[in-house]
C-alpha cells in the first residue's frame, strides 16, 4: 500500500499535487541549469585526481527528486519513484541533462529506484546486455555496468574511504566483508596488504571482484574470494583461527534469506555483526563499519575497543554531502 506521508525517508518534504507538464518543464530547465554549474564546478578537479565518475545532482530540490551521476562521459539518471510524476518525466529530465552536458542519447542510462525498505530487488539483474566498461578512480580502474544493474558496480560515494583505507593497507590482512565489487579490495591490495579475503554472497559480485583485480594487474595467491553469507564466513573463519589486522563492513540496510531462515536489520543487528568481526581481529587493527541506512541509530555500547571515531565528515565526498548517502565509523580494536 503507498502511505502518503509529509515527509520522505530522507527527510526532503514530499512535493503536494501532480506535476503538469508546465511543472515538469520547468523542473527540466531548472535542473539543467543547476548541472552546467555543478559539472564546470567540479570536472575539471576531478579530472586533475584521475576521478571518471562523480554525482551531478543529488535531489538538490526537493521537488526534483532526480540524482544525476557523471560517469566518463556517459550519465545515469534516476529518479527516486512516487505518484506526483508519470511515465515521461524521468526520460525528460534526463533528455534535459543529456542536452546541456552534451552527451548522446545512447550513453544515457535512466533507474527508477524505489524507497520502499526492503532490498530485495536491488542486487537483481535488470537486464542481459553484459556491457560494461572501465572507469579511473586515481590509480585504479574498475568495471563498471550501467545497463544491467540497478546499482553500477561502482559506489563513489566511498572514494574517499578508500583513501584512508589505503594508508593503513601495507603489511595488513584485509578483510572486505559485503565486498560487492571489490573496489576496497582492489584499494587495500594496491596499497600493500600482506593479504585480502573478499566475502560477498554473489557469485556474480565475487567474479566481478576478481575482475576488477586482474584489471588492475592484482590478482595472485595472496589474495582470496569466497561466496558466502557473512555470518556463515565469520563462524567458519573463527573456528578455523583466522585473525586480521584491517576490514572493511559495509552490510545491506536489510536482507533476507527465507529458504535458509536469515534475516539482517542493520539498525538492529549492528552491534552482534560488529562483534563478531571483532573476535577475528589482531590487537591494534581498525574495522571500518559504514551503513547507507537513512535512519540508522548506532548502539556501540557494548562494544569492546580502544576507541569507536565517526569519520562521516573525512568519507562523505564533495559531490555527495548533499544528503545523508553513508555513516562511516573506525573502530580502533
Ligand atoms: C552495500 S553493498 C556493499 C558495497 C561495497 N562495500 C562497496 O563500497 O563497493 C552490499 C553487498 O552485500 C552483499 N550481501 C548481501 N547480503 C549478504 C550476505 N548475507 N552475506 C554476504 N554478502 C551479502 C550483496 O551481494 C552486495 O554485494
Amino acid at each position: 500500500m503507498h502511505q502518503v506521508r509529509n515527509f520522505s525517508q530522507y527527510g526532503q518534504p514530499v512535493l503536494k499535487g501532480l506535476v503538469t507538464p508546465e511543472k515538469a518543464k520547468i523542473h527540466a530547465q531548472t535542473l539543467a541549469n543547476s548541472l552546467r554549474k555543478k559539472f564546470r564546478h567540479l570536472s575539471r578537479r576531478f579530472k586533475r585526481e584521475g576521478i571518471d565518475c562523480f554525482r551531478l545532482y543529488d535531489w538538490d530540490s526537493p521537488d526534483i527528486r532526480v540524482v544525476v551521476d557523471w560517469y566518463a562521459g556517459r550519465l545515469v539518471v534516476a529518479e527516486y519513484e512516487r505518484k506526483q510524476t508519470g511515465p515521461e518525466y524521468l526520460p525528460q529530465m534526463a533528455s534535459a541533462a543529456a542536452a546541456v552536458l552534451n552527451v548522446s542519447s545512447n550513453k544515457v542510462y535512466i533507474r527508477r529506484r524505489h524507497t520502499n525498505i526492503t532490498d530485495a530487488p536491488r542486487y537483481k539483474k535488470l537486464n542481459v546486455k553484459g556491457e560494461r566498461f572501465k572507469v579511473r578512480e586515481r590509480n585504479l580502474w574498475f568495471w563498471v555496468n550501467l545497463s544491467d544493474f540497478l546499482d553500477t558496480g561502482l559506489f563513489s560515494d566511498h572514494r574517499d574511504t578508500r583513501v584512508i583505507i589505503g594508508k593503513l593497507a601495507k603489511d595488513k590482512d584485509f578483510l572486505n566483508l559485503f565486498a560487492y565489487t571489490g573496489t576496497f579490495t582492489c584499494t587495500a591490495a594496491a596499497a600493500g596488504a600482506r593479504t585480502t579475503t573478499t566475502v560477498d554472497r554473489s557469485q556474480t559480485y565475487i567474479k566481478w571482484a576478481k575482475d576488477n583485480m586482474l584489471l588492475n594487474g592484482l590478482l595472485g595467491p595472496k589474495h582470496q574470494f569466497i561466496q558466502s553469507d557473512v555470518k556463515k564466513y565469520l563462524a567458519c573463519a573463527l573456528s578455523q583461527g583466522k585473525r586480521f589486522s584491517l576490514a572493511f563492513l559495509d552490510p545491506p540496510s536489510f536482507y533476507k534469506n527465507e529458504r535458509e531462515q536469515i534475516s539482517f536489520d542493520v539498525n538492529r543487528d549492528h552491534p552482534e555483526l560488529i562483534r563478531e568481526v571483532l573476535k577475528l581481529m589482531l590487537p591494534g587493527s581498525d574495522v571500518f563499519f559504514s551503513t547507507n541506512h537513512q535512519r540508522f541509530e548506532p548502539r556501540f555500547e557494548n562494544i569492546t575497543a580502544k576507541e569507536i571515531i565517526k569519520l562521516t565528515p573525512q568519507t562523505v565526498p564533495e559531490d555527495y554531502r548533499n544528503r545523508n548517502v553513508h555513516n562511516c565509523w573506525q573502530i580502533k580494536v
